[in-house]
């Protein structure tokens, strides 16, 4: 396995030269740029390739004994059993050389979202995510990721910080240290259900193609489950954005997605929170520059919509 890169991702010329040839064998034209878009923590190669062909495609890859390759594997299924109306590109290929696995995925051509006040990214997301959530996954999604274990469902970190509450853990979550705990505790026996479920909802996981608009990407944590994980994920992001806490709880309250289930949402938000004020405190991983400090912001806009919650 390479040395991760101290501070980003693995480039294409990181790539085996084997597994390089493959992809332009199979894409048919020579790679001419290679183009690692801003966002996300994942050290895997993740670029966009364009082609002599004048085409471009997207491709993440990793060596086979990372742990990231059984991501992109699953993500790829799961891009190929995603129903067509789905806010999510195509899956392209999958290709092997070199003890190293590139996923080649339809490339989407636009910036992040911007899920501040002033775009209608954020509206768009929210009705891109009642209409995902409004009825049950179709069978093939649902058989293709049933092998793998929820990440959401295993969310938690109260249970820890209650033991031993770090000297900068915020007041609001000292004050409610032991009703956050149970209400996580209560997570996983909801954390069950039919419907598709992202799993990483953030603007970087996110494309707003130009002709697609908002697309959601990054399906690697992608499962089935309660209705309300994404929109409940996606409301923190939105006070990170700038959004005030209130109008986002206000949201949650009435989005299909979460009203019509406020036990299991604030029992998710609970869980989510708690893993972020967690894992925020761990040492950073290699190759994942920013999670931390990402993980402190969100543990602190996962709260403010708690505060509201909380009885
Ligand atoms: N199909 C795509 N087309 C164009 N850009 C993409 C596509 N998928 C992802 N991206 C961009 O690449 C970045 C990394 O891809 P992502 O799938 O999120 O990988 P990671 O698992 O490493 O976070 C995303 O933040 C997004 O900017
Ligand atoms: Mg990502």
């Amino acid at each position: 396995m390479p040395v991760l890169p101290p501070n980003g991702r693995l480039r294409w010329t990181d790539v085996p030269v084997p597994l390089r040839a493959r992809l332009e064998d199979a894409l048919g034209a020579p790679v001419t740029a290679a183009v690692t878009p801003s966002g996300g923590f994942g050290h895997q190669l993740a670029a966009a390739l364009r082609l002599a062909s004048g085409r471009r495609v997207f491709v993440k890859a990793a060596p086979d004994d990372d742990p990231l390759t059984a991501a992109n594997l699953h993500e790829a299924t799961v891009l190929g059993a995603l129903p067509p109306d789905a806010p999510a590109p195509d899956l392209l290929g999958i290709h092997r050389a070199a003890d190293w696995t590139a996923v080649v995925i339809a490339h989407l051509d636009g910036p992040h979202p911007d899920l501040s006040r002033a775009s209608g990214d954020a509206g768009q997301t929210w009705a891109l995510l009642d209409k995902l959530t409004s009825s049950p996954a179709p069978a093939a999604y649902a058989a293709a990721v049933s092998t793998s274990p929820s990440t959401a469902a295993v969310l938690h970190g109260w249970d820890e910080l209650i033991s031993a509450p770090p000297a900068d853990l915020a007041p609001a979550a000292r004050a409610h240290l032991p009703q956050l705990a149970e209400l996580e505790a209560a997570w996983p026996a909801l954390a069950h259900g039919d419907r598709i479920v992202h799993g990483d909802l953030r603007a970087d996981n996110m494309v707003r193609d130009h002709h697609l608009g908002v697309t959601f990407v990054d399906w690697a944590h992608a499962t089935t489950g309660p209705a309300c994980i994404d929109a409940a994920s996606l409301a923190p992001q939105l006070v990170l954005a700038g959004h005030a806490p209130a109008d986002i709880a206000r949201l949650l309250r009435d989005h299909p997605a979460t009203g019509t289930s406020p036990d299991t949402t604030t029992a998710f938000l609970a869980a989510l929170t708690g893993h972020w004020h967690r894992n925020a405190r761990k040492p950073a991983p290699p190759g994942a520059p920013g999670l931390r400090a990402y993980q402190h912001r969100a543990a602190a806009a996962g709260l403010a919509l708690i505060g509201y919650r909380l009885s």
